[in-house]
C-alpha cells in the first residue's frame, strides 16, 4: 500500500503541527505551501506539511479514482475505497489527527474555526473534487465537514489551502508581530482600523493627523473608534454577537456611533 509522501520541510520542532493534505492536484497544492506564511511556518518547523496524491490509492493502473454517480446525473463521484483507504493509510497506526472535509454543506468557517483547528496537534485536509465524494466517506471518515462559504468551488484544495494559511497565523511564532494577529479583525470582536503609510499626501488625499501627532493614547484611541465605526456599518452582527466580551469603553464607542449615524440600538446594548 503506498506510504509515500511529499515532505516540504523535514525540519522538526517540538511544538510542531503534523499536517497531511489529500489531493488530485499536488503540485498547485505544493507550490503554495511553499510561500508566505504557511511556507515560513514549515521551514521553522513549526509546520510539518505533507501532500499525498490521491491516485496514488487509484483502484486500477489506469489511475481511476472517480466513476459516474448512481441513479444517473452529471458528474463523477469520487471513489470511497480510494479515499477512505487513503485517509486511514496517512492516518497510521498513531494519533489519527483530525479529519477536515472541505465542503460547501459543511459548517462556515471562522476565526474561531481556525483557532480551534490551530490548538489540534495534527490536522488531515481530504480536497474533494467533481461532484464530491462518495457520501460513504463521509460516514466512515467522520470527517469535520467546513465550509469555506456560501458558493461552489471546482475542487478543496482552495478551501484547505484558505483554512490552512488562516490557522498557521495562530501558531506560535508564525506571525513576526503577534500583536498583528492580536489586532486583525474578528480577534477582538471588531473589523480592523484602516491602516496608511508614506506618502503623507495622496491624490489630494491626507493621512489623518492623529497618526503622525506621536501621541501613542490618541492613535490607539482613534483606531478604536476606527474599528467600532467600520464594524458597526459593515458587519454589526459582529458587535451582537462579541457584546458580552467587549470593554466599557468599546461599548460606549458602539453607542456613540449609533447616535452618529442614527442607529437606534436594541435595549440591552443601549445599558
Ligand atoms: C464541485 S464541488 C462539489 C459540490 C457539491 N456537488 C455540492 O453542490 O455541494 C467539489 C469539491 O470542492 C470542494 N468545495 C467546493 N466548494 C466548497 C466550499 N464552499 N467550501 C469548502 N469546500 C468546497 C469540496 O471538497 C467539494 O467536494
Amino acid at each position: 500500500m503506498p506510504t509515500s509522501w511529499c515532505s516540504i520541510h523535514r525540519v522538526v520542532c517540538s511544538t510542531t503541527m503534523r499536517c497531511d493534505i489529500l489531493t488530485l492536484f499536488p503540485a498547485p497544492v505544493e507550490a503554495y505551501l511553499a510561500v508566505g506564511v504557511v511556507g515560513r511556518a514549515a521551514v521553522s518547523g513549526t509546520l510539518d506539511l505533507r501532500v499525498h496524491d490521491l491516485r496514488r490509492w487509484a483502484i486500477n493502473r489506469y489511475g481511476q479514482t472517480d466513476d459516474e454517480p448512481y441513479g444517473g446525473g452529471p458528474g463523477m463521484v469520487l471513489l470511497a475505497p480510494v479515499v477512505v483507504r487513503a485517509v486511514r493509510d496517512v492516518q497510521g497506526p498513531g494519533e489519527p489527527g483530525h479529519v477536515v472535509l472541505p465542503d460547501p454543506r459543511g459548517r462556515p468557517f471562522t476565526d474561531r474555526v481556525a483557532r480551534e483547528l490551530a490548538a489540534l496537534p495534527r490536522l488531515l485536509f481530504v480536497c474533494g473534487r467533481y461532484e464530491g465524494f462518495d457520501d460513504r466517506v463521509r460516514e466512515l471518515i467522520h470527517g469535520d465537514e467546513i465550509s469555506l462559504g456560501d458558493f461552489v468551488l471546482s475542487g478543496g484544495e482552495l478551501a484547505a489551502l484558505a483554512m490552512l494559511d488562516a490557522l498557521a497565523r495562530f501558531l506560535p511564532g508564525v506571525v513576526g508581530d503577534p500583536e498583528s494577529v492580536a489586532s486583525d479583525s474578528f480577534a477582538t470582536g471588531l473589523l480592523d482600523h484602516p491602516v496608511y503609510t508614506r506618502p503623507r499626501s495622496f491624490e489630494g488625499l491626507e493621512v489623518p493627523e492623529v497618526l503622525v501627532s506621536g501621541h501613542h493614547e490618541e492613535v490607539r484611541r482613534w483606531r478604536l473608534e476606527q474599528a467600532v465605526r467600520v464594524t458597526l456599518r459593515r458587519r454589526p452582527d459582529l458587535l451582537w454577537e462579541n457584546w458580552e466580551q467587549f470593554t466599557d469603553e468599546v461599548r460606549a464607542l458602539v453607542r456613540a456611533q449609533a447616535a452618529a449615524d442614527g442607529i437606534e440600538l436594541a435595549p440591552k446594548f443601549q445599558r
